[in-house]
């Protein structure tokens, strides 16, 4: 949600800046910006949209404009338009700022600078932020030649005056005129990371927009901040004191990131999950000693099976993948699980008792109601666990241990291959505490033995995307859609639903399949289309008689069964058989069709799949 970059270095940072928000735009894309330092005074340039309006209206970039920075938003205070855009000056014009996060406190900040004479001209709350750094930037009253007396310039004394007063969460990276090679990044909350290269320095919301450039990074944490000159850097608390950091390894390639001659990410990512999957179990399932091996977790796995209470607690995609691991580890281990939407969770006053633990789970490592959530259980004294992608992340970091998806960054902002990561790593870990609990080897093994096969049956059912598109072409007229799935498969109903809603603009339910007749039957009428999910398993003949109740009133069925099922094909308009594979891993297999089925209809009706309307790919406001 917003993503900024800054360079300081030898070569034009135009078009350092302009490359690097292209590839953080999927965190935000309402409108964008860059600010550079020309000539003692600051040049910000801002558009409306994509990062491509901003760079039709740059100018030639100059060589010796070597620092600069840049953001690209996802609005939260203010509407999308020019002067809401990131970078803000402050009201003396020395000072610029690009901001990730939320200012909480800046209507109480800005009532008091307005008193004391301070003027703005946007609605944001980052204009706050800038304002606050000027105001203390000018009570130093000393030009760029005098030193405070603790040995800092008067930039970096004000910036930590400005930031110990912001209340919320922020990434900042802040220029000032009278400092003209001076770059500040500060770090609260939302992610901030320092690309270190040769006489080079890229300051980024996330290594993206790094790794074109060097893969040595710091990863700053809450309340640090890095002032970074031509020599070098160094990095601070926010309140003064020198901190030393490692520098780590970025963990992913520019390839992994790029197209790679896919027309969208969510397509590439959708038929990466096979790849993505192998290397979710690399080195974790071992058939030959019919072993898992989840390294990140294996100091806790005593504690772990003898937990009483598990919550699962996520947002969007993650929490369906929850839901799926719900019923795997209730089925599996037998230890009752629920699971929480984090945004509920944190203000319902949660019962934690002996024994519960949270896991959080989180593509982006992000997501700030998770954030929140994970906090709350930690204040109520649970055993906190992450199911995360992205290595290094916030929520990797705030919980105790945890188990790294290792399914590569995932860009589209509709979430696919992180969700059958998610799951996948769920499986293992339900399979690895049901047999230290009740379930007997043999189960287990068969259960490892047909995960290992998962990734070849995706790869055929997306040899299916033909027949899949033109389902969707049948039915792209609909703008009202039901997904209805049973037990295992009521989590994929509902994640079809969200994923047709995000990036299709069509309006769908997700459902278990007996509901329907308790209200949504209302609904079906002449050609509404109905995605049922009916695959083989205990609940399979309840679903066909689900089926029928919907084309009795004229709704169109489009449904997910397994292959070798002759019967199906009389209760289905449209058909996608997927191969067989026990009842608790079909989710691995049912959600396939159903990406791919979004997608088709996004791009039929000519939306940008990648970067939905109104959405962002990490949600870091609550
Ligand atoms: C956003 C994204 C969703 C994602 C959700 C949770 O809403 O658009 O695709 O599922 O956040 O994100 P997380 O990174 O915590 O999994």
């Amino acid at each position: 949600m917003c993503g900024i970059v800054a360079y300081l270095g030898k070569k034009p940072a135009q078009p350092i800046l302009v490359e690097g928000l292209k590839r953080l735009e999927y965190r935000g894309y309402d409108s964008s910006g860059v600010a550079f330092l020309d000539n003692g005074s600051i040049r910000v340039q801002k558009s409306v949209g994509r990062i491509s309006a901003l760079e039709a209206i740059l100018n030639e970039p100059e060589p010796d404009q070597t620092l600069g920075i840049g953001h690209t938003r996802w609005a939260t205070h203010g509407e999308p338009n020019t002067t809401n855009a990131h970078p803000h000056l402050d009201y003396s014009g020395k000072i610029v700022v690009v901001h990730n996060g939320i200012v909480e406190n800046y209507t109480t900040l800005k009532k008091w600078l307005e008193s004391e004479g301070v003027s703005f001209v946007s609605d944001t709350d980052t204009e706050v932020a800038a304002n606050l750094i000027g105001y203390f930037y000018g009570k130093t009253g000393v030009g760029a030649d005098q030193k405070a007396s603790n040995g800092q310039h008067e930039f970096e004394w004000a910036v930590q005056q400005a930031i110990q007063e912001l209340q919320g969460t922020y990434g900042f990276a802040i220029l000032c005129s009278d400092f003209p090679d001076v770059l500040i990044g500060a770090k609260k909350g939302s992610p901030l990371i320092l690309g270190v290269g040769n006489d080079e320095y890229i300051l980024a919301s996330d290594a993206s927009a790094i790794v074109e450039h060097t893969t040595q990074a710091i990863y700053l944490a809450d309340n640090e901040m890095v002032i970074i000159t031509p020599d070098g850097f160094q990095t601070k608390t926010i309140s003064n004191v020198t901190i030393s950091k490692d520098l780590e390894q970025i963990e992913f390639s520019l390839e992994q990131i790029e197209l790679g001659g896919f027309e969208h990410h969510m397509l590439k990512e959708i038929f990466e999950q096979p790849s993505a999957l192998r290397t979710c179990m690399q080195g974790r399932l071992n058939l030959q000693d019919k072993k898992i091996v989840l390294g990140g977790i294996a100091a806790h796995l005593r504690e772990l099976t003898r937990t009483q209470k598990f919550i699962f607690t996520a947002c969007g995609t993650a929490f369906h993948a929850g839901l799926v691991g719900e019923y795997l580890l209730e089925l599996l281990a037998r230890i009752p699980t629920e699971t929480e939407y984090a945004s509920e969770f944190r203000y319902r006053n949660p019962i934690i008792e002996d024994g519960t633990t949270v896991i959080a789970i989180s593509q982006s490592g992000e997501t700030l109601d998770t954030l929140a959530a994970i906090e709350e259980a930690k204040e109520r004294g649970a055993a906190v666990f992450g199911i995360v992608n992205s290595v290094g992340s916030a929520i990797a970091r705030a919980t105790d241990a945890g188990i790294y998806l290792h399914v590569g960054p995932e860009i589209g902002v509709a979430s696919t291959k992180a969700f059958t990561g998610q799951v996948t790593v769920l499986a293992m870990l339900a399979i690895e505490l049901g047999r230290r609990r009740h379930l007997s080897s043999d189960t287990a093994n068969e259960y490892l033995e047909e995960l290992i096969k998962i990734p070849d049956k995706i790869e055929s059912i997306l040899g299916m995307s033909d027949h899949i598109k033109s389902i969707a072409a049948a039915n792209i007229e609909q703008d009202n859609w039901l997904f209805l799935g049973r037990g295992f498969n009521y989590p994929v109903a509902l994640e079809g639903a969200l994923k047709l809603k995000e990036i299709s603009y069509i309006h769908a339910e997700g459902l278990p399949a007996a509901e329907m007749k308790h209200g949504p039957i209302a609904l079906i009428a002449d050609g509404m289309p109905a995605v049922f999910i009916a695959t083989a398993g205990p609940q399979y003949a309840k679903i066909v008689g689900n089926i029928e109740e919907v084309r009795a009133r004229g709704g169109r069925t489009i449904v997910v069964a397994t292959e070798g099922d002759t019967e199906i094909g009389k209760h289905a308009d449209d058909l996608i058989t997927i191969p067989h594979t026990p009842e608790i891993l079909q989710p691995l297999l049912t959600v396939i069709p159903l990406q791919l089925l979004a997608y088709h209809a996004a791009v039929l009706r000519g939306n940008d799949v990648d970067k939905p309307r109104n959405l962002a790919k990490s949600v870091t406001v609550e």
